[in-house]
């Protein structure tokens, strides 16, 4: 049978079990905590991309004098009649645009507004888009849907159709001559209030193992945990290993006929410490095995 190993090793094995279950357990937190941070970051731009939608839909539509050649599309044509044209985005066209702005720069965060009934080609949905649609179409009250997709964290939130919408979405008759004759009269018509028209849909990058590293493996995280295995494997040495290899030493002394050997430490009578009931107990075998051989001796 393999000889069995000494305490130390078997608290420094004891240690460092400690240790990785306790990373493990961090990294489980760390896990969540991505998902929140990436969550906040995508309702933000989410938020965003209302706040944008509304501040166009406040004023009914943006009027600009020069179409640049990537953005030609428009909703309505103004004349002021100077040779001077303006030409009205509404709310939609003008987010999409942003959108294809936003997409282009190097920002983190990536969206599009799309639905499961696409006016504009360019706004058709991918896999999530079409689940996250259905996901709000069966149940209304549900706040977002997220997925991870290879390395991306996607988002969705529900655009729902109110009162202002119908205009364009609900009856053909009533819609901009400009909407029908662009858009024709059978796409997107027909929502009633409460229905959803459509998702704003984010995508970030995701964070990665290796992107989290750095946060577990920083220098105070490591120095902490060899601060911690210091102070255990003094505190192990220092109150119980050096104390026991003493004791063994002075009980073997003692057992070899050397029964005047003083034990080198007399612990206080009332201790909770248990090494200190260990010298307790051997003293008192001590003291008891001079008594009998005082006696063998006396009977001589
Ligand atoms: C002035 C007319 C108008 C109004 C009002 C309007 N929309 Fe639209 N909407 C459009 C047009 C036009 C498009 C297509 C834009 C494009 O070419 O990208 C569109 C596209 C969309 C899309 C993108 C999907 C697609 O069909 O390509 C969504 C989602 C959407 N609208 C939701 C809404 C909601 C929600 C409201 C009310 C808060 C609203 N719209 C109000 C005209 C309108």
């Amino acid at each position: 049978m393999a000889k069995k190993s000494s305490l130390r090793s078997k608290s420094i094995i004891v240690f460092f079990i400690t240790v990785f279950l306790i990373m493990g357990a961090l990294f489980a937190s760390l896990g969540n905590l991505r998902d929140e941070v990436l969550r906040n970051e995508a309702q933000a731009v989410a938020d965003q991309v209302v706040s944008f939608r509304s501040w166009v839909a406040g004023s009914g539509m943006v009027w600009v004098n020069k179409l640049t050649p990537e953005f030609q599309d428009y909703l309505a044509i103004h004349d002021t009649g100077d040779s001077t044209h303006f030409y009205g985005k509404n709310p939609a066209l003008a987010t999409r645009e942003l959108s294809v702005i936003a997409n282009k720069t190097s920002t983190r965060a990536t969206f599009t507004v799309t639905s499961d009934r696409i006016r504009q080609k360019a706004n058709t949905p991918d896999a999530f888009e079409k689940t996250a649609i259905a996901q709000f179409t069966a149940d209304k009250s549900t706040p977002f849907v997220e997925a991870y997709q290879d390395d991306k964290y996607r988002y969705a939130r529900a655009l729902i159709v109110k009162e202002g919408c119908l205009k364009c979405h609900g009856d053909p008759k009533d819609a901009p001559a400009a909407v029908i004759q662009k858009y024709g009269d059978k796409n997107a018509f027909g929502y009633k209030i409460g229905d959803v028209r459509g998702i704003i849909s984010v995508t970030l990058p995701t964070i990665g193992f290796m992107e989290a590293l750095p946060t577990l493996a920083n220098p105070i995280s490591l120095g902490a945990i060899l601060l911690a295995f210091l102070i255990n494997f003094f505190f192990n040495t220092r109150f119980i290993l050096s104390r026991l290899q003493k004791l063994t030493e002075d009980t073997k002394a003692i057992v070899s006929g050397k029964l005047d050997t003083p034990l080198d430490y007399t612990p206080p009578k009332e201790s909770n410490d248990e090494v200190d009931h260990l010298y307790h107990s051997v003293d008192l075998l001590k003291r008891s095995m001079e008594l009998v051989v005082k006696k063998i001796k006396r009977k001589d």
